[in-house]
Parts: structure tokens; sequence; C-alpha cells
């Protein structure tokens, strides 16, 4: 009950302020603050923005946007490492979350299998992204746009504080949270799957699988947002 509407609540909140952090992009200089009229026009906007993916040809757009910013990201055939990364993710955090959210029994049977089976992905291509971009993010590095990167971000306007900050801390955090959160992901099923923990610590590691998910996918979002997506572009 717990995890569910903690995760629930976390994962909105940094949904709704990333999107609404694209809504100002759209916006003058002197409009961009949290006001009546700006939430106003931000739920008109997300409703659109919303709609639209009701559209196959929206999907197809987006696919293509994120095939090719791969390609741009990644040398040669090292993008497949990515988009095995990708692909075994979106399985495990769909699977994972609805099973979490909507089954009481938990993720069982099947979905279980393939759950395991892409962790194993996810596992193996963590370790070579890390690899193959740990240096990008590292302090005094310059982040994406550095190092034969696509292309040099703006600077992520943070509303708390009314003024931007350099985007590369926000991409760092993101990319370095969700490596953290993937070894205790790894950590948590190797510590529940072998037999050398009694039952409350089984029971730990499965809380720790659980949050580290949680903690993963707000990582992914934020990465997303700050490090795939185009600034100017709605999604
Ligand atoms: C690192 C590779 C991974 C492996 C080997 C793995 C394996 C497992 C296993 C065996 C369970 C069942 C635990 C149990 O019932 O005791 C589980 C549950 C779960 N996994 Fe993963 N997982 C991995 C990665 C992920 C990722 C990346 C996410 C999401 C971002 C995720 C989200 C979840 C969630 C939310 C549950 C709990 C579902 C429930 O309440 O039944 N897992 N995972």
């Amino acid at each position: 009950m717990l995890f569910g509407i903690g995760s629930f609540l976390l994962i909105v909140a940094l949904g709704l302020r990333l999107t609404f952090g694209r809504y100002l992009n759209h916006l003058k200089e002197d409009q961009k603050k949290l006001s009546a009229e700006a939430l106003k026009g931000y739920f008109n906007w997300l409703g659109g923005w919303g709609k639209s993916y009701l559209k196959l040809s929206r999907w197809d757009k987006s696919l293509d946007y994120f095939i090719s910013w791969g390609q741009k990201s990644y040398r040669s055939w090292t993008v497949w490492i990515f988009y095995a990364l990708a692909l075994s993710y979106l399985y495990l955090s769909l699977s994972g979350i609805f099973f979490a959210w909507f089954i009481s029994r938990g993720l069982f049977g099947f979905p279980l299998l393939l759950h395991v089976a892409c962790g194993g992905l996810f596992a193996v291509s963590l370790m070579a992204v890390l690899f193959l971009r740990a240096r990008i993010y590292l302090p005094l590095s310059g982040g994406e746009g550095s190092k034969g990167a696509p292309e040099v971000a703006p600077d992520f306007y943070c509303l708390a504080l009314n003024r931007y900050l350099p985007r590369i801390y926000f991409q760092a955090a993101s990319f370095w949270l969700f490596v953290l959160a993937g070894f205790f992901l790894i950590l948590s099923t190797l510590g529940s799957m072998l037999p050398y923990f009694n039952f409350p610590a089984q029971i730990l590691f499965f809380n720790l699988h659980r949050w580290s998910a949680v903690i993963s996918i707000l990582a992914a979002m934020l990465a997303l947002d700050v490090i795939i997506v185009k600034p100017g572009q709605a999604g």
C-alpha cells in the first residue's frame, strides 16, 4: 500500500514537473513563473500533448527520434547496446510496476520469467553503457555536447530558484542515479535468489528491489528530459 501510493505520487509529481518545464520553454522569459494563468495554459497543453499520443503516427515519430538519437550518440554497432538496455528496461519497468500496483500476488508466471531474463540483458548492457558513457558525465567533462556528442543543450530552468542551472548537473545526476539504482536492482535480485539469506533478509531485498526500481524510473524520466529529448521539443 505504502509502496503503491508512494511510488505513484513520486512518478506523477516528477512527470508533471518535467512536462511543466517543457511547457515553460514555449513561453517568453517574463511569463516563466508559477501562476494560475501558466497552470491553466499548462493543463490545456498537456491535454493536447497527451491526446496526440492517441495517433499511431505520433508513436512512430517518437520512436524514429529515439532511434536516431541513439545513432548520433553511440559509435557504429555500440548503439545496439543502448537499444538492448532501452528495450529490456522498458519491459522490466512496465512489468514490475504493473504487477506491484495492480496485482496483489505480485510478479509471477511467464511475466516473472521474462522479467528475470530481461534482467540479465539489462545488467550486461548497463555495465557496457557505463564503460561507453561514464566519462561524459564525470566532473569537468562538459556533458552531452562535448566529445562529439550530438549538440550543446541550453541550461535547465529551475522554477524554485527562478534561474537557469547548468544542464550538465541534471544530466550527470540522472545518469549516475540510474547506474546506482541499477546496481541495487541487480544486487537485491542476487540477494533474494541466492540461498544464503534467511526470510527477513529476503523481505528486505524484495523491498530494496522495489524502491530501487522507483528511484531508477525517476532517474530514467529525468534522463529522458535532460539528455535525450531536445530542450525545445515537447516530447
Ligand atoms: C537487474 C535485473 C533485474 C532482475 C534480475 C529482476 C528480477 C526480479 C524478480 C526475481 C522479482 C520478483 C521478486 C519477488 O517476488 O520476490 C522482481 C520484482 C520486481 N521488479 Fe525486478 N528485476 C530486475 C530489474 C528491474 C528493473 C530495472 C525494474 C524497474 C525499473 C524492476 C522492477 C521490479 C518491481 C517493481 C518488482 C516488484 C513487483 C511485485 O510487486 O511483485 N526490476 N524483479
